[in-house]
């Protein structure tokens, strides 16, 4: 049986940037789609009313280009606005009213971290949690002993079920695609494995630099941004077991299976990097030692994968923004041809980002006399302008229950174990360009595996 539908949407941190740049579009798209029609109250620190909040709303869509006037227009008759410091009872007696007779909102902490334990404790305390979902937003602590702090604050106040932790990735069509395309086809199990893969390579690679955004980062650095969350979800895609049974529990048992398995992160296995000119951003410490790139090679340590090595690129300020996993095939036992130099001929792409691609790397006779060939790729790129963006697809998925796409506790917890050994600054920081592949220490990390792919802006692989 579906679980029953939220009936009220409370979001805190209303006038925020997260808020303006992903929840406001996703609730207008979710109008869009006849997906939404339940009361939606903004709560926030900043003083106002239903009608500023509307038009803080409709001016930010607007700004945005993705003002959809029918869409606002129903949003819009379901707004509320509660203004108040979260730590005043008033502000929690205003939301009770506000939600009225809503027996099943679901809440949604759009705020700084440091906030969720004041937040969830005035949602048990002024009875707004009773029958209620929560989200939350990333970053899910800062460690594993933040996380599990985190974890121990929600449970004293809401069910496991009840709480959906966001990994916006895991809303990512592509990403979704990974899952999909592994276990829809049978042609993939009989090399999908420490037999067939020799290695696998994840870029996450962005052109922009932190965007203003140099206090939050200088909190985070790389590992703890992208990498700790949804760089290892890729890798629990690619590497989980098949689910075992239907609902939301048989992936998240899978990926979970797969967190346990990698082995903790250790210094050898790590590069950071930080480009020139990050210590100059507003926000950032002159003599910062904080990560705007990591490269890091991940031991799934299971039957399947052992010896495998899963390599891990991600950072800023890098010659272009893509995602994109490779997966390599071993060579062929014999050089019947005698091209001794290819490396590995064969190969898997996944683009995940900006365009969706699956790709098949062979080798192929060039026509003519002699047995000489060339690399070709087989390659099926998805054009879908009305994408669901993942902001929307996940409050869609929270507001009727289903938890499959939200990490859970114990995913959670071991995918800090796996970074936390080296969080923090006990690894060397090496510097590099803006508008490079990041330090050229990197390439020790992929040395034994002929070093890294760049991604290239069309379709195709590129040393
Ligand atoms: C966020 C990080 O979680 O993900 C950002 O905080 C990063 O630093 C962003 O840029 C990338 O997400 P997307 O969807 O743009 O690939």
């Amino acid at each position: 049986m579906p679980a029953p539908r939220s009936d009220a949407l409370a979001l805190f941190g209303a006038t925020g940037d997260l808020a303006h740049k992903k929840i406001f579009p996703a609730l207008q798209a979710l109008i869009k789609r006849g997906h939404l029609d339940a009361p939606v109250i903004g709560i926030a620190r900043s003083p106002g009313n239903v009608e500023t909040f509307r038009a803080d709303i409709g001016e930010s869509l607007e700004k945005s280009g993705r003002l959809d006037p029918a869409a606002f227009a129903k949003l819009s008759d379901l707004l509320g606005y509660v203004a108040g410091d979260y730590r005043a009872p008033a502000t929690w007696a205003a939301l009770r009213a506000a939600l009225g007779k809503a027996s099943r909102p679901l809440h949604y902490l759009a705020i700084p971290p440091s906030l969720f334990p004041t937040v969830v404790e005035g949602l048990g305390a002024s009875r707004c949690a009773v029958g209620a979902r929560v989200v939350v937003e990333k970053p899910f602590g800062r460690d594993l002993a933040s996380a599990r702090a985190l974890n121990r604050t929600l449970h004293a106040v809401f069910d496991e079920s009840a709480i959906f932790r966001i990994d916006h990735y895991l809303g990512k069509e592509a990403v979704q695609n990974l899952l999909y395309f592994r276990f829809a086809n049978s042609f993939l199990e009989p090399i999908w494995n420490r037999n067939h893969v020799d290695h696998v390579q994840i870029t996450m690679a962005e052109s922009f630099d932190v965007q203003g955004r140099g206090r939050f980062y200088e909190e985070v650095g790389a590992i703890r941004d992208v990498v700790q969350n949804h760089m290892l979800q890729v890798v629990g895609f690619l590497a989980m077991e098949p689910p075992a049974g239907d609902g939301s529990e048989a992936v998240r048992n899978e990926q979970v299976k797969v967190f346990r398995s990698i082995r903790p992160l250790t210094s050898e296995r790590v590069v950071r990097g930080q480009f020139r000119g990050y210590r100059n951003e507003d926000g950032v410490a002159p003599d910062s030692t904080v990560e705007t790139f990591a490269a890091v090679e991940v031991e799934v340590d299971s039957w399947r994968w052992a010896g495998v090595p899963f390599y891990i690129r991600a950072g800023k300020a890098l010659p272009m923004t893509t995602t994109e996993v490779i997966v390599e095939l071993k060579r062929p036992p014999q050089d019947v041809f005698h091209e001794r130099h290819l490396g590995h001929p064969n190969h898997l792409r996944f683009r995940l980002s900006p365009e969706v691609i699956i790709a098949a790397g062979a080798r192929a006779k060039v026509p003519g006399e002699s047995m000489t060939g060339e690399a070709v790729e087989l390659s099926v790129r998805h054009q879908a302008p009305a994408e669901m963006q993942p902001y929307e697809r996940l409050i869609g998925d929270a507001m009727g229950g289903d938890s499959t796409l939200f990490a859970r506790e114990d995913a959670v917890e071991a995918a800090w174990a796996v970074v936390d050994p080296v969080l923090g600054s006990p690894t060397p920081l090496y510097p590099y360009e803006r508008g490079s592949w990041g330090p050229v220490e990197a390439d020790r990390i992929v040395k034994r595996h002929g070093g890294w792919h760049n991604p290239v802006p069309v379709t195709g692989v590129g040393r």
